[in-house]
């Protein structure tokens, strides 16, 4: 059933304190619970004690020391209610033992097990599987906790109190939502260090491995204290606890969690070394830590009132993760990366059934709105906020945010009435961008003469799911001219688009000039503009925002592609110049030339092709794809040469970002021209690797030529080592021929190392094809649509939410032939008549369908 943001009710009771003990058996843990209970004044008048409680033995409940008879309580699956004439007053002590079963618990969600070890996962709704509690963000309360078990390293959040043979006790003195517990135990092993905060607290750091990794983790620790000093100098925040703890756990359904003191994470966030790990794997973990830490404040001290506002903790957090980035490495290419990602991943959305506002209206499963939207389109919205009131204006906002609400479970509302407060702003416009879906088009017309240069911005938002209408938002639009000769005439300045259209007027110019829009990625828009081929060349060569120099130049590579796949148009010579011009051009850094290289993405060309009007054949975009690739590889071979051998990092690998720079042009130089000597000089990297980042590149190479022999060589190389092997799985699906690629899949669920319970393992495997080889998956015979269907039938039974994520593979089904259509409906059909479908997937399927 679904829930509304509009029937908000606050809680009828309150907690003044949380006692747990856990006696941690695999098939029996008990769970004895101890709450102080206290009525809330603006609670609903029935007054009843409502506790979520799902797949929990109830042992015995006691209120103020009397034992509870099932007369005195309702108990569904999923709650159990005391009747207010039940309970002795406005405050009292409820007890409840419960067994639970973490052996059992394959859905990774409350308190489960893996490899030997426990562990929990609590957000969204997981505690209600540990004890019967208001499972609620709107519930707060300092947490006690006893952990009874012979495993040696026992750990929950908050401070440790005391210790001994079997046992531990922690208290963490921060009140907070049942949604930040964790607790783990398990034979672990520290990697420790230690630091000052501004305030001159002494903080131990540990990150707890399973014994063998203690190798893997230093730059994890290393990329928490950048955090932790980053966080005091930009945010003014400090650590609030004596000891800071990291685990890394080999299943775990998505990447990290912030539960307080006590973070838990995909060991794919946390264990790296140069031999194992890409520089990708090192610039995640970088990315992934800070954002875990940055939730002390941004989601612990402060959290969500409801799930609904979920874009106050996750929006915030991912933006400022970003803003710790650009200032780690080079901004603009961090820039052109995020673009990259939210166009990918949260245009796709934003244009097919899934799309959803950044805050939610309703919700069946709350773990399906963990999405793009909600994080990546929501640091959008925090990033446009600050532009449109500047930093300083920014900053003094969110100072008033933590000291109004430190403490205290918010609402947008509440985070918009401080900049409201602070700039004297009325936002209730903007407000807009959180509560209604899609991407805003706008579309630019120009008109020059006699020297006057007008500039008209349109802006429409098409309708989604349920919102046929939407009223125009507030898109702030970064621009800047330049004159026919490439010099910058006019510096970057904002137009505040508020009305459904806007006309900018400049005088006085003495030729027409060539504008440069939307700079920096100022707000997540489509831009409908078809510059001329000559005025993006120009953008290309000499606009002074990095974005949008590589921006003009993806453009360029998606029409080109674009007219390959209507008529065979070959690549226009000045499109390849220009490309190698940019390869060469040593003024610019090697990694944002890496990623001018890099052609638009099978998917991205897909979208393209459907905003021009047209149906994808991703078949023929796979091979025209190949086509251009092969085509600048030989067009710009002496570059491609030559960057190949002057982008040697050196001998001794560091991950920052200067050599992982090199390493990517250099690798992108090599991707471009193996093929031209039938793979030698890549088998040649390849055996020279000692790093990951490059051996994967030369393997890639090799795959994509068909060399009979390098998946047998690195399987055998690497067969130990998990993290690799999710790599092993992923890419060989991914490099496959699109028609062998659903083969090669169903022969890989049969080697022993496809482990389908891990997600990880699963995710490597399935996404290898449904992500990483569009056309493969949309072979025509529906193949892949069958191979996805019954993987997600059978995972759905152990693991709903891994299930219902890897479904979003199918949400850009409308966008093709009506032969695929048929098959791709033909199986969601199929999944939705599944007997026993979990909430989570039947709520993805149905909106999918819809
Ligand atoms: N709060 C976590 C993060 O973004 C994500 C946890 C999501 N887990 C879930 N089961 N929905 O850092
Ligand atoms: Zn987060």
């Amino acid at each position: 059933t679904a829930i509304h943001l509009a029937d908000y009710r606050p809680p009828n009771y309150l907690i003044d304190e949380v006692h747990l003990s856990f006696r941690l058996d695999p098939g029996a843990t008990r769970v004895i619970s101890r709450i102080r209970f206290r009525a809330n004044p603006e609670g609903l008048d029935d007054g009843n004690l409502i506790l979520d409680g799902e797949k929990l033995r109830l042992v015995e409940a006691r209120i103020d020391g009397s034992p509870l008879t099932a007369l005195d309580y309702l108990l569904t699956d999923t709650h159990l209610t005391v009747p207010a004439a039940r309970l002795p007053g406005d405050s009292f002590v409820w007890e409840a033992e419960v067994e639970i079963a973490p052996r059992d618990n394959t859905a990774l969600e409350g308190l489960y097990m893996s490899n030997g070890m426990y562990c929990t996962q609590s957000e969204a709704e997981g505690f209600r599987k540990i004890t019967f509690y208001p499972d609620r963000p709107d519930v707060m309360a300092p947490f006690t906790v006893r952990i009874e078990s012979e495993l040696p390293v026992l750990l929950s959040n908050g401070n440790q109190t005391s210790q001994g043979p079997g046992f531990a006790e922690w208290h963490d003195p921060w009140p907070k939502p049942a949604y930040l517990f964790a607790l783990v135990a398990g034979d672990l092993r520290p990697v420790s260090d230690r630091f000052t905060t501004m305030d001159g607290k002494e903080v131990a750091l540990n990150i707890w491995v399973r014994p063998g990794d203690e190798d893997r983790c230093g730059y994890a620790m290393d990329a928490l204290k950048r955090s932790m000093t980053w966080e005091e100098n930009v945010y003014r925040r400090a650590y609030d606890l004596d000891i800071f703890n990291i685990v890394a756990v080999d299943d775990f359904n998505m990447g990290a969690m912030e539960n307080k003191g006590l973070n838990i994470f995909n060991s794919k966030y946390v264990l790296a070394s140069p031999e194992t790990a890409t520089d990708r794997d090192f610039d995640f973990i970088e990315r992934i830590i800070a954002h875990e830490y940055f939730h002390n404040w941004t989601g612990n001290r402060i959290t969500c009132r409801d799930w609904f506002q979920l874009c106050l903790k996750e929006g915030l957090t991912v933006f400022r993760d970003q803003q710790f980035t650009e200032d780690m490495r080079s901004a603009p290419v961090k820039r052109i990366e995020d673009v990259l990602q939210l166009r990918t991943r949260q245009f796709r959305e934003d244009a097919g059934p899934l799309a959803h506002n950044v805050r939610p209206d309703s919700y069946i499963e709350i773990n399906n709105f963990y999405t793009a939207t909600v994080y990546e389109k929501g640091a959008e919205l925090i990033r446009m906020l600050r532009l449109l009131v500047g930093v300083e204006a920014y900053d003094q906002a969110l100072q008033l945010y933590f000291d109004r609400h430190d403490g205290q479970a918010c609402t947008i509302e509440d985070w918009l009435a401080v900049f409201e407060d602070v700039t004297a702003r009325d936002l209730s416009q903007f407000k807009r961008w959180y509560t209604q879906a899609g991407t805003p088009h706008v579309t630019v017309r120009e008109h020059f003469e006699d020297g006057t240069y007008r500039l008209t911005l349109r802006q429409t938002v098409p309708p989604t799911p349920d919102q046929p209408l939407k009223e125009p938002a507030v898109i702030p639009v970064a621009f800047g001219l330049l004159s026919p000769a490439g010099i910058e005439t006019h510096p970057t300045r904002i137009i505040e688009l508020v009305d459904p259209e806007t006309t900018i007027v400049i005088d006085g110019l003495a030729e027409r000039p060539v504008p440069s829009l939307l700079r920096g990625f100022s707000a997540p828009v489509i831009l409908d503009h078809a510059p001329s081929f000559e005025d993006r060349a120009l953008l290309l060569a000499h606009d002074t925002d990095p974005f949008n120099r590589w921006e003009a130049g993806r453009s360029l590579a998606r029409e080109t592609l674009l007219a390959m796949l209507a008529d065979g148009t070959a690549p226009a010579p000045a499109f390849l110049d220009g490309l190698a011009r940019l390869a060469a051009d040593e003024t610019l850094d090697a990694d944002f030339r890496a990623l001018a290289l890099a052609l638009p993405s099978e998917d991205d060309i897909a979208q393209g092709a459907v905003d021009a009007g047209l149906v994808p054949d991703p078949t023929a975009i796979h091979a025209t794809r190949k086509t251009l690739k092969e085509t600048i590889g030989r067009h710009l071979k002496p570059t491609l040469d030559a960057l190949y051998e002057a982008m040697d990092p050196g001998p001794v690998y560091s991950p920052d970002a200067g050599q992982s720079g090199k390493r990517a042009l250099r690798n992108a130089a090599l991707g471009l021209t193996a093929h031209l000597d039938a793979g030698e000089r890549a088998l040649a990297h390849y055996e020279a690797a000692d790093n990951m980042t490059d051996q994967l590149a030369g393997f890639g190479c090799l795959l994509d030529i068909g060399d009979p022999d390098i998946a047998t060589r690195f399987h055998d190389q690497w067969r130990d080592d998990r993290l690799v092997m999710d790599k092993w799985f992923l890419l060989q699906i991914a490099h496959a021929a699109p028609e062998k690629a659903v083969a090669l899949a169903e022969t890989l669920t049969g080697h022993p190392l496809f482990d389908w319970k891990n997600p990880n393992r699963f995710r490597s495997l399935v996404s290898g094809l449904t992500v990483g080889n569009p056309a493969g998956f949309h072979d025509p015979s529906g193949a892949g649509y069958a191979f996805l269907a019954d993987w997600l039938i059978r995972l759905d039974r152990l693991n709903p939410q891994t299930a219902a994520r890897m479904s979003t593979a199918f949400e850009t089904w409308k966008r093709y032939d009506a032969d695929r259509q048929a098959l791709i409906a033909a199986e969601l059909t199929r999944i939705a008549g599944t007997d026993g479908l979990s909430p989570d997937l039947s709520e993805m399927i149905a909106r999918i369908r819809a």
